[in-house]
């Protein structure tokens, strides 16, 4: 979830975006989830805060000390069983054919060398109806609505890039 690094807690309009996204995976209680640069591991406990019977959800990321910070926020919020944290490659992912259900790539992919190869597996691992949710915040264009005083050190410093189109 883009932003939680920046602000604690994150702005109410993020938080409802994200609920928006997670809203397009149709999460079902089967569901095995996997999170290609899952960062601290953020998406994770907003995902099952949201949808606790989900079956698993999987949480890789290429970077070892951002999978350790997932791991020790996991243990102090309980280690919920749930959840599952690995390091990994996106771009060669270490799981088999249709493995998941669903698949979150956020704000990932433009880190890659290879973004078409993330996608192909992406594809790969996930079911025959599997859905993707690869998303991508375009911050040039972002404005933010929230009240949020703490936010307003970030509005103030993305003005700058603010436009209007009449
Ligand atoms: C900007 S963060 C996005 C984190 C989170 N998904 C979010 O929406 O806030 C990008 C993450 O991608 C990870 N990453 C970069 N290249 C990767 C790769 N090839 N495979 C897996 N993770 C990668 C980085 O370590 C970093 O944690």
């Amino acid at each position: 979830m883009a932003q939680e690094r920046f602000l604690n807690p994150p702005m109410p309009d993020v938080l409802a975006q994200w609920k928006f996204y997670f809203e397009q995976l149709n999460v079902q209680p089967d569901d095995v989830v996997l999170d290609v640069g899952c960062n601290t591991g953020d998406t994770e406990h907003f995902l099952i805060n949201m949808y606790p019977f989900v079956k698993k959800v999987i949480g890789l990321d290429a970077d070892i000390k951002r999978i350790q910070a997932a791991i020790e926020t996991w243990k102090l919020r309980g280690k919920q069983g749930n959840i599952e944290f690995l390091v990994g490659d996106g771009m060669a992912l270490p799981f088999p054919d249709h493995y998941f259900d669903k698949v979150i790539c956020a704000e990932t992919l433009e880190w890659m060398k290879d973004p078409k190869a993330a996608i192909a597996e992406i594809k790969r691992v996930l079911k025959p109806n599997g859905i993707a949710l690869i998303q991508h915040t375009d911050w040039d264009q972002t404005v933010y609505t929230t009240s949020d005083v703490q936010a307003s050190w970030l509005y103030k410093s993305r003005s700058s890039s603010i436009h209007a189109y009449k």
